[in-house]
């Protein structure tokens, strides 16, 4: 075989293998490192460099052969530099070239020189210079041929190719991650805006401080118990928080009636889960069905609950979860005409009404929850911090609790076999 098609061979091989190094899903320096030591490689080269043009400034090595740690102080490019790179054919780069309109290479020919480099070469990608390709030291002692310049040419472009991806890459990785914190922070906003809208819900009924945030944690409680993702979870929080929102539409002496409030006045007050809807519908929330819990909070499984009348199989999910945790605390708070009830009553004005007010999958995911506490099967015990110190203490309370669940459990157990 003549020696210069076996060099062609040669030289078609390193391109494949460069091209393979590039598309690599590798280390990206190792990437740079392997594609100048075929380059070296495939010219029979002692030394060289391969440096990135990061903005005007100093150049920045990507891999380095053959030469000092020190070789690239004092190396700097400007943008004019960087533009004369853009044209002119390989003699132009070749550093012993004294008549080069290079000013990068007149400027810095001593110090190329006294390190043995013999050709600049730029990487240019989308016509733009992102970088440098130092070559120097041929073993042979020979000068370039213009195949050489050929194979280094195809080489150059290749490398350019593979560090211009890596960066785009660098920049959507950086974009991403800004995006996912703005997004974090977006959302803590969010949530931070309808906690200081429970707050002002709260406040106009003097009676039941607090009773948003309360329905807010009781809400993702349950969820949680019932086996919600952390999202699902998250959003049912804010539905807890913003179910009553529509009271903010009803008249503040309605809200605080001390006690029985007659028909007319009951009809109004009883317009909040559907002016809650309204408020909450144009809205952009970040959860799915924020509107519709609060709408339907005050539904009940036998249909005879507001606004809309609906019945079991009809009611979002959240919607009942909801509806329980704020009857739970409407049960478990002081009102001005009334202590709050045992958590014995409690129990079983849960019992008698699961199936027809309230839902008993539900109810079952809360007395769950709270067992947990009860029996120190959960660290934090954040219903009972909520109930304060005597409410959910004694014997009583896990008994209570185990037998609630036991009968709330076995007709779905029933109804599952059957
Ligand atoms: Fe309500």
């Amino acid at each position: 075989m003549e020696p210069s098609t076996q060099k062609l061979i040669h030289t078609f091989g390193a391109l494949a293998d460069l091209g393979q190094e590039i598309a690599g899903t590798g280390d990206f320096s190792e990437m740079v490192r392997t594609s100048m030591h075929l380059l070296l490689g495939t010219l029979a080269l002692r030394r060289g460099a391969v440096v990135e043009c990061v903005d005007a400034g100093p150049l920045r090595c990507a891999a380095i052969w053959g030469l000092g740690d020190q070789f690239l102080s004092g190396f700097e490019i400007d943008e004019a530099e960087k533009k004369v790179f853009l044209k002119g054919d390989t003699a132009e780069f070749l550093v012993r070239n004294t008549k080069t309109s290079n000013i990068f290479i007149n400027r810095h020919r001593d110090q190329l020189v006294h390190e043995g480099i013999e050709l600049v070469l730029p990487m240019i990608v989308r016509s733009e210079v992102t970088g440098l390709v130092l070559l120097g030291g041929k073993a042979s002692g020979e000068e370039f041929s213009s195949e050489d310049f050929d194979t280094i040419r195809a080489m150059v472009r290749h490398i350019g190719v593979g560090i211009h991806t890596h960066r785009l890459l660098e920049q959507i990785a950086q974009r991403a991650e800004e995006n996912k914190r703005l997004y974090v922070e977006l959302r803590a906003i969010y949530r931070d805006t309808v906690r200081a809208f429970a707050a002002a819900i709260d406040i106009k009924d003097k009676y039941t401080q607090g009773h948003s945030e309360r329905v807010g944690k009781y809400s993702e409680i349950i969820a949680r118990e019932m086996g919600w993702s952390e999202e699902e979870v998250e959003g049912i929080q804010i539905a807890g928080y913003l179910h009553d929102i529509g009271k903010l539409i009803v008249d503040r002496d309605i809200i605080n009636a001390p006690y029985n409030i007659d028909a007319k006045s009951s009809s109004e007050l009883n317009r909040h889960p559907a002016a809650g809807y309204e408020i909450l519908a144009p809205i952009r929330h970040p959860y799915a069905d924020i509107p519709l819990m609060a709408r339907h909070h005050h539904e009940r499984l036998d249909g005879r609950g507001y606004p809309d009348g609906l019945k079991d199989e009809q009611i979002p999910i959240g919607a009942k979860i909801v509806s329980l945790a704020d009857s739970f605390d409407a049960m478990t708070t002081d009102r001005p005409y009334r202590r709050r009830r045992s958590f014995e009553d409690v129990v079983r004005d849960l019992r008698e009404n699961s199936g027809t007010q309230f839902d008993g999958k539900v109810v079952a995911a809360f007395a769950r929850a709270i067992l947990k506490e009860v029996t120190g099967q959960t660290r934090e015990r954040r219903i009972a911090k909520i109930l304060g110190k005597g409410y959910l203490e004694g014997e009583h309370v896990a008994t209570l609790l185990q037998d609630l669940i036991a009968d709330l459990e076995l007709p779905q157990k029933a109804q599952k076999a059957s």
